[in-house]
């Protein structure tokens, strides 16, 4: 069973190279071909278009930016893929509007699958997929995922259930972040050394376990991670409109979005969300 990965970015190299370790067939396909080269070299099969790999496989993994990439690559012209042979699995993170408008067009062929990890927790199968839609498609995905994950976390039928939790998610992600960057920004600027600092921050309870891969990346100063802060701040954006249309306001993540979306601004968009932390370093 040939799998197709649509975009190679971070996280759709880490899906590709996980699915070649699972000895999967794999055909790729990405906007700017020369990113394919490196998975060709590992085994993978590039395919010229989005058609061909999707007739050639039974399920195809997408893992685009953002919105707008996804309804250019998955809805061209409003319509499905031509010649699309298996289902659908969206793992991009993108709006719930989105993700209704593609299992509306793909029916009973699509999965949403936004993943919550790092491409490193894709790499290492720890990663979490947020699994959503129509139950034959889902079965069919869940194969595929498994390959890649054994945490496969399903919301049911509705597809679009999987977008909204996989932004709500990263909101607290990002608000983890940005408000441990003011803790270490403030513990480096009263004198405590770094070791000492990460030794007692990974200790303590309040900070979440899953904030503790971004302790080295708040402290230094490159901040070269893995997600950047123009996507932070997209799923930001994404999160709060997501809760305005049912009537949820999100202050918190309102403010902390501007924090982002000033970074974005400031030269750091391409910075991991740790980057953030240089807000308050340039007011110093
Ligand atoms: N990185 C993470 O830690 C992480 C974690 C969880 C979820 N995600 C989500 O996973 C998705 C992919 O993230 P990433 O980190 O792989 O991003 P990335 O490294 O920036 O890669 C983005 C991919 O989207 C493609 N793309 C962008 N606009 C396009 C368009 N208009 N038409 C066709 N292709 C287009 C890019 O193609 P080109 O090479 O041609 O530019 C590239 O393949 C995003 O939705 C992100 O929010 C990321």
């Amino acid at each position: 069973m040939a799998i197709a990965v649509l975009g190679l970015g971070n996280m759709g190299s880490a899906l590709a190279r996980r699915l070649l370790a699972a000895g999967r067939e794999v055909i790729v396909w990405n906007r700017s071909p020369g990113r394919a080269d490196a998975l060709v070299q590992e085994g993978a099969r590039k395919a010229a278009s989005v058609e061909e790999a999707g007739a050639a496989a039974e399920v195809v993994l997408v893992s685009l930016t953002d919105d707008a990439a996804v309804r250019a690559v998955v809805l061209p012209d409003g319509q499905p893929i031509r010649g699309l042979g298996g289902v659908l699995v969206d793992c991009s993170t993108v709006s719930p509007a989105t993700t209704r408008d593609e299992a509306a067009k793909y029916g009973e062929h699509f999965v949403a699958a936004p993943i919550l990890g790092a491409p490193q927790a894709v790499l290492s199968g720890k990663a979490t997929f947020v699994v959503g839609g129509a139950p034959s498609a889902v079965s069919n995905a869940d194969r595929v995922l498994s390959d890649i994950s054994q945490t496969l976390l399903h919301v049911g039928d509705e597809a679009e259930k999987a977008s909204v939790l996989k932004l709500l998610n990263n909101a607290l992600l990002m608000i983890g972040v940005a408000a441990l960057a003011d803790i270490v920004a403030a513990g480096q600027a009263s004198g405590f050394d770094d070791a000492a600092l990460k030794d007692l921050l990974t200790k303590l309870p309040v900070v979440a376990p899953g904030l503790h891969n971004r302790i080295d990346l708040l402290m230094d100063d490159e901040h070269a991670g893995w997600f950047p802060v123009r996507l932070g701040a997209k799923d930001l954006r994404l999160a709060s409109e997501a809760a305005e249309t049912v009537g949820v306001e999100m202050p918190v993540t309102d403010f902390v979005r501007q924090r982002y979306e000033l970074a974005a601004a400031s030269g750091l968009a391409d910075k991991d969300i740790a980057g953030v932390i240089e807000l308050l370093r340039r007011k110093a």
